[in-house]
């Protein structure tokens, strides 16, 4: 692919069972989708990302395929599907799919016949291994590595009628596909070939960088490193980009991309580091388009999981600021603070308190988007959307919150309110609760019972209330929007971080010819003085957009402000 058009794309991500239900059963579908396209042209996004849409048990919410070319029904059907992606291209709007290829359904008919006998023709098209030596099979401690899985507990599952385990990274119902099998490759090859036959513009990779396992000669997997306390060991290093993995995506694009135009290939790559990233975005090795890492999304973690650490802002400019100038020259980046799996931002490294939820959403939104790469906008993030006041655990949904606190609390000593204090903070859930569309009961989601509860503050945060109010966090996101279709500095300009140690303020430079921006957020409740070198040069520079009214005196941002400006060098 040759034609880099996503360099000035921005793309929605949709998580469907929570965006718009048109049917009434609680849960969102791809009619509420069909509903709600102007609400995406209106924002003037690029690109629909749609979370998983195939039949699936729902054990993690469709990251467990049971069918990988259908529709569920409690989405709709394919012809639905055929209208959304109809109603989608007509207004301008391209829709990539969520590939979820790491791992299928154990519901799935090619692991239904894998599981069936031990002799099965599709036995190897999944991880299956004996017991350790010398150990009896199922008994505690005899699983064939002591990897634990994303979701507590191991990450082997022992079959009885066959006496073998196989390998699941996450639940137990979500077993791993084996990408040694050249079969197995071919099968989800010919399925994203008919895919894009049927219009779809791409795929987002869910886990692609974990397909390649570190399988030793005689087919054993190792061991991995135990960490202090904890039940299960971490196995990653033995599936975080793999030995095959370049060879396994180069191929991907040789048997499904070469050829086809105008598409979007982005890869969710927990663990990849940055020169990693640059071979696997380099646009002349033929693997992805953009990678999605997550070391900023992590700048808040330390090594106990059940520890939350407050968020250093000049830790969080290293990081981006390295992935800034590590994909430079080769390869791109793609640019996030939310998506289903992330708390929301303005919880997280915003303030959501009344006094500066909205500036400090706007400021957020600014940062991100006037970085180099691809930004993604996660369903309510464009309205400022924040976590949810949930109270126990009873309040959470996600197969990983539930999966975690059980582990935790049953295997490794920690208390339930160290626990969820980390869950209100960081739980997938809060990314997950519906879409806030109007002030009416349900928040406008549902007329029915909603299969995650509304966040109580929907009467003041919603889409219909923010259509008509200029100064909304939507009509921000627009403008923002609108800058990078506009400015070319935005999507090619070089960026220059500044002020890297300091603590209150985000600052960066982009520059493209004789345009330059200047990009400041302050992460901060007080009024700061921004110590830009060269401060007096931006004297009389174009405010090209900020969040609140233009600073008082020159680079004096109010808490929470952004500034963009612009000059021209002469
Ligand atoms: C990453 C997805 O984003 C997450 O939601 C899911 O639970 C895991 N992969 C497993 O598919």
């Amino acid at each position: 692919m040759t034609d880099l058009w996503w360099k000035s794309a921005v793309v929605y991500q949709i998580y469907p069972r929570s965006f718009a239900d048109a049917d009434g059963d609680g849960m969102g579908d791809l009619r509420g989708v069909i509903d709600h396209l102007d609400h995406l042209a209106g924002l003037g996004v690029d690109v629909i990302w749609l979370s998983p849409v195939y039949p699936s048990p729902q054990d993690d919410n469709g990251y467990d395929i049971s069918d990988y070319q259908n529709i569920d029904p409690l989405f709709g059907d394919l012809a639905v599907f055929d209208d959304l992606l109809k109603g989608a291209h007509a207004r301008g709007l391209k829709v990539v799919m969520d590939l979820v290829v790491n791992h299928s359904s154990d519901e799935h008919p090619w692991f239904i016949e894998s599981r069936s006998s031990a002799t099965s023709a599709k036995r190897d098209w999944y991880w299956w291994r004996p017991a350790r030596t010398g150990m009896a099979p199922g008994t505690p401690g005899a699983e064939p590595t002591n990897w634990g899985s994303a979701f507590g507990g191991s990450a082997w599952e022992f079959d009885e009628a066959t006496g073998e385990y196989y390998l699941h990274l996450f639940s137990r119902k979500q077993p791993d596909l084996n990408w040694e099998n050249p079969a197995v490759r071919e099968a989800v090859y010919s399925m994203m070939r008919w895919w894009l036959d049927r219009g779809v513009d791409g795929f987002r990779m869910d886990v692609i960088n974990m397909i390649s396992k570190a399988v030793r000669p005689d087919g054993s997997l190792p061991d991995g490193r135990m960490p202090t306390g904890a039940a299960f060991a971490d196995g990653s290093a033995s599936y975080i980009n793999g030995p095959r993995i370049h060879e396994f995506l180069h191929e991907m694009y040789d048997r499904v991309f070469a050829g086809r135009e105008a598409l979007l290939t982005v890869g969710e790559m927990p663990g990849v580091t940055v020169d990693e990233a640059k071979l696997f975005t380099d646009p002349a090795r033929h693997e992805v388009d953009m990678v999605f890492q997550f070391d900023h999304v992590w700048a808040d973690r330390g090594s106990d999981p059940w520890r939350l650490i407050p968020l250093r802002l000049s830790n969080l400019k290293a990081i981006l600021g390295r992935w800034q100038a590590g994909l430079a020259d080769v390869g791109w980046n793609s640019l996030y603070w939310n998506n289903h799996d992330q708390p929301r931002a303005v919880s997280r490294y915003g303030d959501d308190s009344p006094a500066h939820r909205v500036a400090s959403a706007k400021m957020l939104g600014t940062v991100l988007h006037l970085h180099r790469g691809t930004p993604y906008v996660y369903q309510g993030e464009e309205l400022g959307m924040t976590n949810f006041p949930f109270r126990s655990i009873a309040d959470f949904r996600d197969i990983e919150a539930l999966g975690q606190y059980r582990q935790a609390i049953e295997h490794e000593g920690r208390s339930p309110e160290e626990v969820l204090t980390v869950l209100r903070a960081r739980g997938r859930d809060n990314a997950r609760t519906p879409m806030q569309w109007d002030a009416s009961p349900q928040a406008g989601f549902t007329t029915g019972t909603p299969w995650l509860a509304v966040n109580p503050n929907y009467t003041e945060i919603n889409a219909a209330a923010q259509y008509d109010d200029p100064d909304s966090v939507y009509h921000y996101y627009r403008q923002l929007i609108a800058l990078r279709h506009a400015e070319p500095a935005v999507v090619d300009g070089d960026f220059t971080m500044l002020l890297p140690d300091d603590d209150r303020l985000y600052a960066f430079t982009r520059r493209l010819g004789p345009t330059e921006l200047l990009v400041i957020g302050n992460f901060t409740g007080s009024t700061v003085q921004a110590p830009i070198p060269d401060a007096v040069s931006w004297t009389g520079a174009e405010l090209v957009l900020s969040n609140l009214p233009a600073p008082a005196t020159e680079l004096s941002l109010a808490p929470w402000q952004a500034v963009i400006y612009r000059r021209v060098i002469e």
